[in-house]
């Protein structure tokens, strides 16, 4: 049976106190469905309220927008992997197109930070993508090939079988335009030969981009999706709670 991934990407919204009002929203409209898991990635601040509040539902699991790819030190104003597992984290984003775009993050970073996850026995949500100029210019199957192999290249199949990929075009981003479910299954397809021809058992690869309810069962209907990654229609617990309820395993 197929396990659908729904991924909620906060970014820099809610707070602790909303965190935990949300999930009481949340936890109220949605039951656990063995068919389904339900990950959720709020803001630093948030984590261990949201990990508090998530907690006796092992469907669900919360993680962290982005990590250091040092355990510790002086790096004022980042947050390491055995910081966030501390305050509940079990799994972080990496390489989200908005860490590579704002905030300048490279492929080299993003292996770093793979590796600082992997190390701490957080699982890696490795984020890949082209922009529309990539796209228009023919090059998303090398981008997103340069960006697996930039971040992953020196993992073996067992560490590779623990991350999951989401495809999340970066002009889909934010924007209300989504890839279509057949465009977004050509790319998840490379990114599975990629990681199955270095022996990851089982790959899941998750789309994003402007996911919303209206959207979502036609994705899901396609099945080289194995879930979906979901930012602004993932805010508000009762949308998102029915969202979860999108598509057949
Ligand atoms: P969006 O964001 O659903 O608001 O397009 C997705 C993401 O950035 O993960």
């Amino acid at each position: 049976m197929r396990r659908l991934l729904f991924a909620a990407n906060w970014k820099m919204h809610l707070g602790p106190e909303e965190a935990r009002a949300y999930f009481k929203t949340f936890r109220a409209r949605y039951n656990r469905r063995d068919d389904r898991e339900v990950w959720f990635f709020p803001p630093a601040v948030s984590l261990e309220a949201a990990a508090q509040a998530a907690r006796e539902r092992a469907d669900l699991l919360v993680g962290a927008q982005d990590i250091s790819w040092e355990p510790k030190g002086a790096f004022t104003g980042a947050v390491s992997a055995p910081l966030v597992q501390q305050a509940g984290a079990k799994a972080t984003l990496v390489g989200h197109s908005e860490r590579r775009h704002v905030f300048g993050e490279t492929d080299d970073d993003t292996r770093r930070k793979v590796a600082a996850a992997l190390a701490a026995g957080l699982l890696p949500v490795l984020c890949v993508g082209e922009t529309l100029a990539e796209r228009d210019a023919g090059h998303t199957t090398a981008v997103v090939t340069r960006q697996l192999s930039g971040a992953l290249s020196e993992l073996d199949g067992g560490a590779l079988s623990r991350i999951v990929i989401a495809y999340e075009p970066v002009w889909a981003i934010g924007t209300g335009k989504n890839a279509t479910p057949q465009d977004a299954a050509m790319v998840h397809r490379e990114v599975r030969a990629w990681l199955q021809a270095r022996s990851a058992a089982r790959p899941r690869v998750l789309y994003g981009g402007s996911v919303n309810l209206k959207n979502a069962a036609e994705l899901l209907a396609e099945p080289e999706l194995d879930g979906v990654l979901v930012g602004g229609a993932s805010l508000d617990p009762e949308t998102w709670a029915q969202l979860v309820q999108t598509g057949a395993a």
